[in-house]
């Protein structure tokens, strides 16, 4: 399927018509989507797989360990979620200790392995913001190192690796950075599960 922005309104407000109530306050969450007009990553989804991000994957790399959870608790894992918390981005996850999003010394994007906090040295987590929803639904996520970015795995040809601030070739999956596209990432809230995986 191609996604699209009016594929992603209208599948938001079909869900909308049923809402789900609950005493406390759920924590926002979202998915992300790229916007670089006349590129083959407009409208792209941003999807996790191997605790990186990419831009042209048919689905994100998702998991629940069912048995012990029955298959009907398990969320579809068909999209990749994150929530927005004091301390910044992490995946809208299930598993016990959460996934962290963090920024790796080779600037690509990237989340912790699900029971482990691990980040190698020289990560970073912080500078990350989200700005107010916009009249069109979305949300700027952007970092203070400069704009997002995505590098394709051979000139023009994805899946498209997601970096923050700056690329070297060296780090650039096809070997230039010259091939990578900035792009602007925004947030669109994500309403139909109430996680997107148990993890990913
Ligand atoms: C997830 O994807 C599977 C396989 O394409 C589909 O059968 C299922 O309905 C999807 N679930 C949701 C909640 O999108």
């Amino acid at each position: 399927m191609k996604f699209t922005l009016a594929t992603v309104i209208t599948a938001a407000s079909v869900v909308s018509a049923a809402p789900t109530y609950s005493s406390e306050p759920k924590p926002l969450a979202l998915t992300m989507m790229a916007i670089r007009s006349a590129s083959p990553i407009h409208f792209g989804r941003v999807d996790a797989s191997g605790q990186k991000f990419y831009i042209g994957l048919d689905r994100p790399s998702s998991y629940c360990p069912s048995p012990p959870v029955p298959v009907g608790s398990c969320p579809s894992g068909n999209y990749t979620s994150i929530s927005w918390g004091q301390y910044g981005p992490y995946m809208n996850v299930e598993v016990p200790g959460g996934q962290q999003i963090y920024i790796a010394p080779d600037n690509s994007l990237s989340y912790t392995q699900a029971h482990s906090g691990s980040m190698p040295p020289g990560s970073t987590t912080d500078g990350f913001t989200l700005g107010p929803k916009q009249e069109n639904t979305l949300r700027h996520i952007d970092h203070k190192s400069g704009g997002f970015l995505a590098c394709p795995a051979k000139k023009d040809v994805g899946p498209w690796k997601v970096f923050v601030g700056s690329v070297t070739d060296k780090n650039a999956p096809s070997g230039s950075a010259a091939d990578c596209l900035g792009f602007l990432n925004t947030g669109i809230e994500f309403i139909g599960e109430q996680f997107g995986a148990w993890q990913y």
